[in-house]
């Protein structure tokens, strides 16, 4: 048996969305455990290319069954456009994706009030996906959520969906919003509810049958490790908990039975939304800048973009007991002819650590580079470890010796075949 929990060990899109799809190959089980559709994970395999938001990214495994497991939020529109577009690609989804009735439901004030606030916080605003995410948090931890299990019980469901749109209409008028319809919300969350009433069932039995029999499972997070509400650059995070830990709340799998937890460390770093970040490349001229530039998946901006950091990637390392390190997008540094690597922080002339800081703090830190080559051979078909140029394993290398965990995949292109084992 394995419990492998995937991670990203940075600010988010490492590349998690392709290197679930790639190792669910062996996984009996595929899960979902935390965030919501403020993730957008990208997957280019012989079905096309996905941008996923809710389903895990290893239902393209066909063996695999999939979970979305009750620490997940779900806007249920961004479900059902998912789920008919892995369908119409020639995957069978129903009967092979399981959503917990625990799951709590995004309701068109989460969005509205996402928006309100951000616009009221003006230049201290998060950067949020606007996707409802912090809004629907805040219900579920004050007993202010609407989840699917409320679905299946009508009275349950009016009385307390009628009391949230009169309680957030008032929040959403004084802020100066406009008023939302109840009788129009629930008509079509009742319409949602029945499209998806086929793939809503209890995940205990299921996770507890697979543990018993010793099954595989991949557990992907979403978002990255320093979007993390307790350990990221607070208030520059996100809703909800993105170490491993929550895979066991969020799904119900007992932490000890956690075997593996694998880094996705992206070979540069990048950062969509407010916060700081020390390695930021602020020439928008420069060719590194441009070749490190990425479109977000979920809300289309263009990413911050900076040099990796390995004081980052070692504390995530050590925070979630990692076992394995995935390097991606290790491509994308081809063609540089010195590549810079932060190797720790400086802050008044003083070495300090990631967890010595606040978020305010972090963003007045100097960060300290090691310098190295770059190489120009194209290493996009590489196939072993050995196949890739000296400066591109002396890479690979620092990556592992300053983080404190082996890098056991390297991956060089956006497609599942791009991978390297070593
Ligand atoms: P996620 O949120 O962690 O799943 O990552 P995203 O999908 O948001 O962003 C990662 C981006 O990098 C996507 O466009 C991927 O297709 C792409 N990608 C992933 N791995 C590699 C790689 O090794 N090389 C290149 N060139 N692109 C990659
Ligand atoms: P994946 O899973 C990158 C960021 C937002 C914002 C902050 C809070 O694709 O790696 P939220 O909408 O969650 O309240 O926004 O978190 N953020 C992400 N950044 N990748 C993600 O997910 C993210 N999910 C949230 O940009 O700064
Ligand atoms: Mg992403």
């Amino acid at each position: 048996m394995t419990v492998t929990a995937i991670i990203g060990s940075q600010w988010g899109d490492e590349g998690k969305g392709k290197v679930v799809d790639y190792l669910a190959e062996s996984a009996d089980y595929v899960a979902r455990f935390n965030g919501g559709n403020n993730a957008g994970h990208t997957v280019i395999n012989q079905y096309g290319t996905f941008k996923i938001h809710l389903v895990p990214s290893g239902i393209f495994a066909p063996q695999a069954v999939a979970l979305i497991g009750g620490g997940v939020v779900i806007d249920p529109e961004v479900l059902i456009d998912e789920i008919r577009t892995i369908t119409r690609s020639g995957l069978e989804v129903e009967g092979r994706l399981w959503v917990s009735p625990r799951a709590h439901i995004i309701m068109p004030y989460h969005k509205i009030l996402d928006g309100l606030y951000e616009a009221a916080k003006g230049a201290g605003a998060t950067g949020t996906t606007r996707r409802g995410i912090g809004p629907v948090f805040a219900d579920k931890v004050s007993y202010n959520g609407i989840r699917w299990s409320d679905f299946a019980r009508e009275k349950v469901l009016l009385e307390r969906l009628k009391t949230q749109v009169e309680l957030k209409n008032k929040i959403i008028v004084a802020l100066g919003g406009e008023r939302l319809d109840f009788d129009q919300i629930l008509e079509t969350y009742l319409a949602h509810y029945e499209t998806l009433m086929p793939f809503i069932r209890e995940l205990f039995p299921i996770v507890q049958d697979g543990l018993r029999q010793g099954k595989n499972f991949l557990l992907e997070q979403a978002m990255g490790t320093f979007l993390d509400t307790d350990w990221g650059t607070y208030p520059f995070v996100t809703a909800s908990t993105t170490i491993p830990s929550a895979a066991s709340a969020g799904l119900g799998i007992p932490p000890r039975f956690l075997t593996d937890v694998v880094a996705v460390t992206k070979a540069y770093t990048t950062r969509v939304g407010a916060g700081p970040m020390p390695t930021e490349i602020h020439d928008t001229e420069s060719e590194v800048y441009r070749r490190f530039a990425e479109t977000a998946v979920t809300t289309g901006r263009i990413r911050r973009v900076g040099w990796l950091d390995l004081e980052l990637v070692r504390t995530a390392v050590a925070l979630s007991g990692v076992t394995q390190i995935c390097l991606t997008k290790l491509d994308v540094l081809t063609g540089l002819r010195e590549i810079q690597v932060c190797i720790g922080y400086r802050l008044d002339g003083r070495e300090v650590h990631y967890t010595d800081l606040d978020s305010y703090g972090l963003g007045e830190v100097e960060p300290v580079y090691q310098q190295l080559a770059g190489w120009d051979e194209d290493v996009s078909r590489a196939e072993s470890f050995e196949a890739l140029p000296q400066a591109a394993r002396d890479y690979v290398k620092l990556v592992e010796h300053a983080a404190g965990a082996a890098v056991k995949w390297i991956s060089v292109g956006p497609e599942r075949s791009a991978t390297i084992t070593r």
